[in-house]
């Protein structure tokens, strides 16, 4: 992999414009390549401003909403309309605002219904179905992932010293998360190995609380060991849009 791209915003409403400027770009260079365009979307709260720049013009206008496919990096094991789960974010600041299809939304499910190990398999066949993975080992392509870092450098749910990290042979797996994360609930998590199959991955991290973990990420690299650092797609990009907060520690 090449060295990342690091680019510096001033300020939280700067970085979701260059966001929103890169997403569209990949969006467009995807359906001219391949007639679609597939994304993970990332949890949490800091793609928020993103989501809401995507469904204003000029992006709203930009993307092939009719050729966009909509999977999420990780879920909360939550009821989708709980204040926690990544796909209510999404739809409300996104999903219900834009020209989508629901049939090309697919959110992750996990819920007492199900085990965690049912729930991660359910995905893991809707990746393959719609990547058209033909055997076991084929792991998808997606056009972009957008990911956010935790201040202990989690990414998507793959957290430090938990065995979701070290999974290699499958696509989705449960994730347990270590004591003291918030929200306390299971996950489920896209593996490293399709993370690093993606043509584009784009991480979003803005605040002085985040500094750190981006320092140690970008200039230890895999080195240091944690879980996004091992983000390190084998033939696509990466790419870190910062705010100046969280860029704060880097030389
Ligand atoms: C999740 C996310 C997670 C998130 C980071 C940063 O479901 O929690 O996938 O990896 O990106 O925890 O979250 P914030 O953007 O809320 O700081």
């Amino acid at each position: 992999m090449d060295e990342p791209e690091v680019v510096v915003l001033s300020d939280p409403a700067s970085l979701a414009e260059e966001a929103a400027l890169r997403f569209a770009e990949t969006a467009v260079g995807a359906v001219a390549a391949h007639g679609r365009f597939t994304v993970a979307l990332a949890g949490g709260s800091t793609p928020k401003a993103l989501y809401r720049r995507l469904a204003a013009r000029p992006f709203r206008d930009q993307v092939d909403w009719s050729r966009t496919l909509v999977f999420f990096g990780d879920e909360r094991c939550v009821s989708p309309d709980d204040r926690d789960s990544n796909y209510g974010v999404a739809r409300e600041a996104l999903l219900d605002r834009v020209p989508l299809s629901t049939e090309n939304v697919f959110p992750m499910w996990c819920g007492p219904d199900r085990s965690l190990d049912e729930a991660a398999a359910e995905y893991s066949r809707v990746l393959a179905e719609h990547f058209g993975l033909a055997e076991d080992g084929a792991r998808p392509e997606f056009d972009l992932i957008l990911l956010g870092i935790g201040e202990d450098g989690h990414t998507a749910s793959l957290f430090p010293g938990m065995p979701a990290v070290e999974v290699q042979d499958r696509l989705v797996v449960g994730s347990i998360v270590p004591a003291g994360v918030s929200p306390a609930v299971p996950r489920l998590t896209l593996t490293l190995p399709v993370l690093n199959n993606a043509s584009r991955i784009l991480f979003l991290v803005e605040g002085k609380r985040k500094a750190e973990a981006v320092r140690q990420v970008i200039e230890g690299g895999a080195a240091g060991g944690l879980p996004a650092a091992r983000v390190q797609p084998q033939n696509g990009t990466l790419t870190w849009l910062l705010d100046a907060s969280a860029a704060g520690g880097l030389a």
